[in-house]
């Protein structure tokens, strides 16, 4: 059993604060939005603020939404660094910029804490079912620590080195799946115009392999026509143009570049709260 605070409980933050008490875990959150804190009251004890809820903490994850949230919630008035525990282990689970995870990094090594970037693959679904991928940056010594605490909620950690580095390897992941869907969203009706039904090009597709387990899994959302939210346009957009910033800007990356403007001519349609599976919607009619 470890002390695990979770800052964040956002859709990602409480279903792996859920895993973790559920796992046995002694569970701390604390949330911007308080009612989003205190709807997991029945599995965790509601911190005030980031400092209180890291006060005993032996982890301390954050899964918030974007570089600012992450700066507010570690480095501002009432932020959890100052008050971490000196032997606990500090997660950052969000995906962000590696300018700021470098950042954040410094000014945990200028702390003395230890720190670890482990973002995660997988989306609402994954993370209920304790089924998600974690690419962790950091220590052998600090990832062995946290492996008790990452089994709740992970079936896998994949560790890319030192810290930093799950966020790189984060930001190509996002980037190959969102240009791998701008894809489907083209072919799926370009090819019905050629005669071919889209179900039967699915299923086609799933025979070979070219098409990834995801995309599958999204072309069937695509095709239902089912875009309720799991990995929103907006996100997609942030994550997106955090990986183009990663690449060295959008010349070095041309493809992700287009599909970044595809999903922003979605979000421009009112879109950015739906399913990066809406991309399909710029193509129907
Ligand atoms: N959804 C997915 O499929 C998925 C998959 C893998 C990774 N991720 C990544 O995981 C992170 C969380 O995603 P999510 O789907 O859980 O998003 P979400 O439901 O929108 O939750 C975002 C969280 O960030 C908090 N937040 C936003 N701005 C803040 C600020 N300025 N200060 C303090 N807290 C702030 C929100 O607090 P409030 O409740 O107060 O707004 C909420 O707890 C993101 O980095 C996302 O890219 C998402």
């Amino acid at each position: 059993m470890t002390r695990v605070t979770v800052l964040g409980a956002g859709a990602m933050g409480s279903r792996i604060a859920r895993r973790l008490a559920g796992a046995g875990h002694a569970v701390t959150v604390w949330n911007r939005e308080a009612a989003r804190a205190e709807a997991l009251a029945d599995v965790a004890r509601i911190a005030a603020t980031p400092r209180a809820a890291v006060a005993d903490a032996e982890v301390a994850i954050a899964m918030l939404r974007d570089d600012a949230a992450s700066a507010t919630v570690w480095s501002g008035p009432d932020g959890a660094l100052a008050a971490l525990p000196a032997t606990a282990v500090a997660v950052e689970s969000s995906t962000l910029s590696p300018t700021w995870v470098r950042e954040l990094a410094t000014r945990f090594a200028g702390a003395g804490r230890t720190f670890v970037d482990a973002p995660v693959v997988g989306s609402r679904p994954q993370a209920e079912a304790g089924q998600l991928v974690v690419l962790a940056g950091g220590s052998t010594e600090a990832l062995a620590t946290l492996a008790p605490t990452l089994a709740a909620y992970a079936s896998r950690v994949h560790a890319t080195g030192a810290v930093g580095s799950g966020t790189v390897a984060k930001l190509v992941v996002n980037a190959l799946f969102a240009v791998q869907l701008a894809a489907l969203a083209e072919w799926l009706p370009a090819a019905a115009g050629a005669g071919l039904a889209p179900a039967t090009l699915r299923a086609a597709l799933a025979a070979t392999p070219v098409l990834s387990p995801a995309a599958n899994g999204a072309a069937g959302l695509m095709l239902a026509q089912a875009h309720a939210p799991s990995f929103p346009l907006e996100l997609v957009a942030k994550d997106l143009g955090y990986a183009l910033q990663l690449a060295g800007g959008n010349a070095a990356a041309p493809v992700t570049t287009t599909v970044a403007a595809l999903v922003e001519r979605a979000i421009g349609r009112g879109w950015g709260g739906d399913n990066v599976t809406a991309l399909a919607r710029l193509h129907a009619g």
